[in-house]
C-alpha cells in the first residue's frame, strides 16, 4: 500500500560537512594493536574525519544544514522545524536541534533531537515527512550529525577503528507535484539494547569516579552480534518495504545503506540480488558516521551524479536500540 499524505512532500536539497582532520588506518596502528589490512578487509574503511579539539556536533550540523538550505534555495527564516538525529550531542541539553536553530537564526522554527542510534537519521526523515504530509509544517531541515570520536575509547580496537565524525542534511518541503515519499517503516527491538550501548553519565549510572574507572563513558558494542542481527533482519525487511510501495527490488535505482561495514552492505546486496553499482558507498573515506552516514551518502550520490532527479532511492539504516528503518524516496 503506497503512503497517502494529505500534502505531497518534496526533497528540496542536501548538504554535508566533515571536519578537516583525516585519520588513516595507519595512524590507528600507533594507538591500538591493529593493521590497515585488518580494517580494510573486515570493514572496508580506509580513513575517517575526526573532530579536532574544540569542534562539536552542533557546528558540523549547522554547516551541513546551511549547505542543504542553500541547495534548496531557502533561508533559515523560512523553516518551520529542525530535527537533528545524533548520538553524540554537545551535551544532554540543550539539544543540538535548538543549538543549530540559534546558530543559523531559524527564528520561526521549532527544534529538537532524535536519538535512535545510527537509524536516527531515517527516523528523523520519516517524522519530518509525516509532519509535512499532515500539513503541520511546510519546510523542515533534517540533520544527522556526530562527533562520536569523543565517546569512543581510543584504546579499544573493537570500536575506535570504526567510527568517524561529520554531518549530513536534507531539506524537505511541500511538493508542487508528486509525493516523493513512497514508503517508510521504522522498527525497534529493545530487548537487544545491550548490543550497542553508552551506559554511563545519566540516570542509570550517574557520573562518578567508579563509572569513569569502569569505562562506562565509552561506546560498547558487541560487533559480531550486531553483524549477525543485521544480516538476519535487513534483507527481508527491505523486501517488505518495497512491497508496501508496490515496487520490485529491481525498481530501486539507488541503494543507500548505513555505512557501517562494506561486508554488511555487500552481503545484503547479494541476498537481494542487486548489483553493487546500484549502492552508494563512501564508508572508505568517512568510516561509520552513525546517524550522519546515510545523509552523507545521499549528498555525495547527488553531487557526483550517481543519483539523479526522478530516481527511486531507498535509505536503510540500523543501529543502537536495536533500531532499524527505511524510507523510499522518488527524488
Ligand atoms: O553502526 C551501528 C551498527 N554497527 C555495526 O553494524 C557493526 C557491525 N559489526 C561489524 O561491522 C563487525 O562485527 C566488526 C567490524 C565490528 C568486527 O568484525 P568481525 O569480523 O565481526 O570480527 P570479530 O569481532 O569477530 O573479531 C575477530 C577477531 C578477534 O580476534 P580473535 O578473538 O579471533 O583472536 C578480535 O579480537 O579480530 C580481532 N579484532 C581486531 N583485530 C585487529 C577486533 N578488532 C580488531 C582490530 N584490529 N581493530
Amino acid at each position: 500500500m503506497t503512503l497517502k499524505f494529505a500534502v505531497p512532500v518534496a526533497l528540496l536539497g542536501t548538504g554535508m560537512y566533515v571536519p578537516e582532520r583525516v585519520v588513516t588506518n595507519d595512524e590507528l596502528t600507533k594507538m591500538v594493536e591493529t593493521s590497515d589490512e585488518w580494517i580494510i578487509e573486515r570493514t572496508g574503511i580506509k580513513e575517517r574525519h575526526i573532530a579536532s579539539e574544540g569542534e562539536v556536533t552542533s557546528q558540523f550540523a549547522a554547516k551541513a544544514g546551511m549547505e542543504a538550505l542553500r541547495a534548496a534555495g531557502i533561508t533559515p527564516e523560512e523553516l518551520d522545524m529542525i530535527i537533528v538525529a545524533t548520538n553524540s550531542p554537545d551535551m544532554l541539553f540543550p539539544g543540538v536541534g535548538p543549538l543549530v536553530q540559534g546558530m543559523i537564526k531559524a527564528t520561526k522554527a521549532g527544534a529538537c533531537d532524535v536519538q535512535a542510534g545510527c537509524t536516527g537519521c531515517v527516523y528523523a526523515l520519516v517524522l519530518a515527512s509525516a509532519g509535512i504530509g499532515s500539513g503541520l509544517w511546510k519546510k523542515v531541515l533534517v540533520i544527522g550529525a556526530e562527533a562520536l570520536s569523543r565517546l569512543v575509547d581510543w584504546t579499544d580496537r573493537n570500536t575506535c577503528v570504526l567510527f568517524g565524525d561529520g554531518a549530513g542534511a536534507v531539506v524537505l518541503g511541500v511538493s508542487e507535484g508528486k509525493n516523493a515519499v513512497l514508503a517508510a517503516e521504522l522498527h525497534a527491538d529493545g530487548e537487544k539494547g545491550d548490543y550497542i550501548a553508552f551506559p554511563g553519565g545519566l540516570a542509570a549510572r550517574p557520573a562518578n569516579h567508579a563509572s569513569v574507572d569502569a569505562g562506562d563513558h565509552f561506546v560498547k558494542m558487541k560487533g559480531n552480534e550486531v553483524f549477525k542481527y543485521v544480516n538476519k533482519v535487513i534483507p527481508s525487511f527491505v523486501k517488505d518495504v518495497c512491497e508496501q510501495a508496490g515496487l520490485d527490488i529491481s525498481d530501486i535505482d539507488a541503494w543507500i545503506f548505513h555505512q557501517a561495514n562494506l561486508r554488511i552492505i555487500e552481503g545484503i546486496l547479494r541476498r537481494l540480488n542487486v548489483s553493487e553499482e546500484k549502492a552508494i558507498v563512501n564508508l572508505q573515506k568517512y568510516g561509520n558516521t552513525s546517524a550522519a552516514s546515510v545523509f552523507l551518502a545521499l549528498h555525495e550520490g547527488f553531487a557526483d551524479g550517481r543519483i539523479s532527479r526522478g530516481d527511486k532511492v531507498m535509505l536503510v539504516s540500523f543501529g543502537a536500540g536495536m533500531t532499524y528503518g527505511a524510507i523510499i524516496l522518488e527524488i
